[in-house]
């Protein structure tokens, strides 16, 4: 079944799933993530909202790692 999911790219067609996926795998920047994806080089309009987010979701791989290593 298709995925409905919005994408956070529209120029790119990138969802929220596939960043996540990329982040599992073992990206662990922004600009790592612009790289496999393409995110925020089409007309920029995503930016900021993009940026926000992998931000996010990389402090919280981060605190998981940390909480492991504890
Ligand atoms: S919506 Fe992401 S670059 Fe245009």
């Amino acid at each position: 079944m298709e995925s409905k999911e919005p994408p956070l790219c529209y120029c790119t067609g990138t969802t929220a799933a596939k960043i996540l996926t990329l982040i599992e795998q073992g990206k662990n920047s922004l600009e790592e993530i612009i790289n496999a994806t393409g995110v925020t080089t089409g007309c920029g309009g995503c930016d900021y909202e993009v940026a926000k987010w992998v931000e996010q979701e990389l402090n919280k791989k981060e605190r998981v790692i940390y909480s492991l290593e504890l």
